[in-house]
């Protein structure tokens, strides 16, 4: 559907075109003068050169042309050349009738749907989810949600760490333990066993065991790098304990994204890349991009422009070893080999700005993708304590991503408990859904490039711009909704009369930003503009339902408009939580 503000700049730009202006000068857009007007035409001033007029005269002219226009209650010229005007109630009310009637809220479909592959999630196998994975998590699936919505097809995919040195330490630190397992015999011949030799809590202890063991003890250090270089040759032992690491890990990482309601469409994995890299390195020396430098193989990829110093992508380690850069490069043919995208979207810790930068210039230089393809860094800034420092326990140890959800939900239950006596096991689910709320409003509100304060008693308020705030008011619509259908009331699809009262008007003005909100969401990558846009939406329905008795009304017109308002109101409201991946309960 046509965006409400395009609609209305057509009108004024056919009143320009009619005064025999050039239409363009017609632009119109939201007033920042809302205590004067809704929307505003500044094209007067502009065209005062090209016409040797004054833009008080080319107003007034235009402004004529307008008068009687069902689109407007009021245009209005004011000095010294300004168009103010003000939309017309059944404009409004139309508009929002036909956007009740459409499937998507009248948000139209891309016309040139692109297929997406998002790069989110990336936790790293064996190393417990922490604070520190949330927002990619929380941004990426937000961002997977959008552009599809937006109508585009959109492949997330999690690209598990399962390949470097963490792997070779694992393994390293299981053989000093277990040094008879099969998977150490270079002579086994047999299959290998079925069940793991560690559970997910052992394997959570060994890694930072076998971690700390490396920073001290150059000789481990030593032994965990082969391991990790007999891992990406295909040692038959090395694999197959590899694999137990990743199936303990990858049920564990399911089940934590899944309390998160975040879902992969892929569970693809660093490792997966692998088979690329021979025929990669092979190609980047055959066709000169890459040379050896001090036994490295390494691509240029700085530029003249460049201010800061770009280093040299290095693509193999002088002992063969691939790195992050060579999964990620290798990652990139295997993406463009199994889908074609038209975009590959990262959404990853900002500090890694320059790892991207470099494996972009890299994959363009040596022809990985072609220019029709965009490769996009989404940088997200780091989720602090009240003390500016990053996240941290009470203890000061790294926050684990189950210890933050658990914390927030007693949070929201003890709330809910206290607001009214509820059936315990209903306030529990009801606290798991506002609690995610709480987190993911928290963090999706702040621009995603910016860091932000994690701010436990702020993000549980039931006041101000908070997702409790935004499902407390959902949950309000719904329950006079009930109460209406318990009354007998049909709270179907019907006709929605111009508004009322000014609260009334404040509403649908809000509603009707919908479609405009969710392009430039998708467009710029952005679901901080979503919740900005329901957070206004909030604070205008709370402030007409303040203003109004609905369920009271005598006039039975007047009533079921309302109904149907507050109908689309919750539509609106629950289909933008939804893209940014929480919902609301029936009651809380
Ligand atoms: N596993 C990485 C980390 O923990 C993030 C992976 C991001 N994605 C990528 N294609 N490099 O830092």
């Amino acid at each position: 559907m046509k965006k409400i503000l395009d609609m209305i700049s057509q009108e004024v730009m056919d009143a320009f075109a009619a005064c025999g202006y050039d239409a363009a000068y017609g632009k119109t857009g939201i007033s920042n003068r809302p205590d004067l007007c809704e929307y505003q035409c500044n094209g007067a001033m502009a065209a005062k050169k090209v016409y040797g007029k004054a833009p008080i005269l080319i107003a007034q002219e235009v402004v004529e042309k307008l008068q009687g226009n069902p689109v407007f209650e009021e245009a209005a010229a004011v000095n010294p050349g300004f168009i103010n005007i003000k939309v017309s109630g059944s404009f409004l009310s139309d508009y929002l009738m036909k956007m009740q009637a459409d499937e998507t809220l009248s948000v139209d479909k891309a016309e040139e749907p692109k297929k997406i592959v998002i790069d989110y999630g990336g936790p790293n196998v064996a190393k417990p989810l922490h604070v520190g994975h949330l927002r990619s998590a929380i941004i990426g699936e937000s961002i997977k949600r959008i552009e599809r919505f937006a109508g585009h097809e959109v492949i997330g995919d999690v690209h598990l760490g399962d390949w470097g040195l963490q792997m070779g330490l694992i393994i390293t630190e299981v053989k000093k333990r277990q040094p008879d397992l099969v998977y150490f015999d270079e002579n086994y011949q047999g299959e290998y066993p079925q069940e793991a030799p560690f559970t997910i809590s052992e394997l959570e202890e060994i890694y930072p065991t076998a971690s700390a063991k490396s920073k001290e003890d150059e000789a481990y250090r030593e032994e965990a790098l082969e391991a990790t270089a007999r891992l990406q040759d295909g040692v038959p032992g090395y694999r197959a304990l590899w694999q137990h690491i990743l199936n303990v890990s990858v049920a564990d990482l399911k089940r934590n994204y899944s309390n998160l309601n975040v879902e992969f469409d892929l569970w693809k994995k660093e490792s997966d890349a692998q088979p690329y890299i021979p025929q990669m390195t092979e190609y980047m020396k055959k066709e000169g991009y890459a040379y050896l430098d001090d036994g490295a193989l390494i691509v240029d990829v700085k530029e003249e422009t460049d201010t800061k110093e770009v280093p040299p992508c290095i693509i193999l380690k002088s002992d063969g070893a691939a790195l992050y850069t060579t999964t990620d490069l290798a990652t990139i043919i295997e993406r463009m080999e199994l889908f074609h995208p038209d975009e590959i979207i990262y959404v990853v810790d900002k500090r890694q700005e320059m790892h991207f930068t470099q494996v972009f210039r890299c994959a363009r230089k040596t022809k990985l993708v072609g220019d029709e393809t965009g490769l996009k860094f989404l940088g997200f800034g780091t989720m602090n304590g009240k003390d500016g420092k990053p996240f941290k326990t009470r203890e000061g140890g790294v926050m684990r991503l189950e210890t933050l959800i658990s914390d927030i939900t007693a949070e929201m239950y003890k709330k809910i408990m206290e607001n009214h006596e509820t059936d315990p096991k209903e306030a529990e689910a009801t606290a798991r859904l506002v609690g995610l709320s709480a987190i993911k409003y928290g963090d999706l509100s702040n621009q995603a490039s910016k860091d932000y304060i994690f701010d436990t008693d702020k993000f549980t308020s039931f006041e101000g711009n908070t997702g409790p705030y935004i499902l407390y008011t959902i949950v309000r619509i719904k329950s006079i909704l009930n109460k209406y259908r318990e009354n007998g009331g049909s709270t179907d699809r019907g006709k929605i009369l111009p508004p009322a009262s000014a609260s009334e008007k404040g509403l649908m003005m809000e509603i009707v930003k919908f479609n405009s909100v969710i392009a430039q969401a998708a467009e710029e990558l952005a679901p901080h503009k979503i919740c900005s846009f329901i957070y206004d939406l909030a604070n205008a329905f709370n402030r007409f339902y303040h203003e109004t008795r609905i369920l009271a009304e005598e006039d039975r017109e007047r009533r079921e408009s309302w109904i149907t308002l507050l109908g689309l109101t919750r539509e609106v409201l629950e289909t933008s939580i939804d893209l940014l991946g929480f919902s609301a309960p029936e009651r809380m």
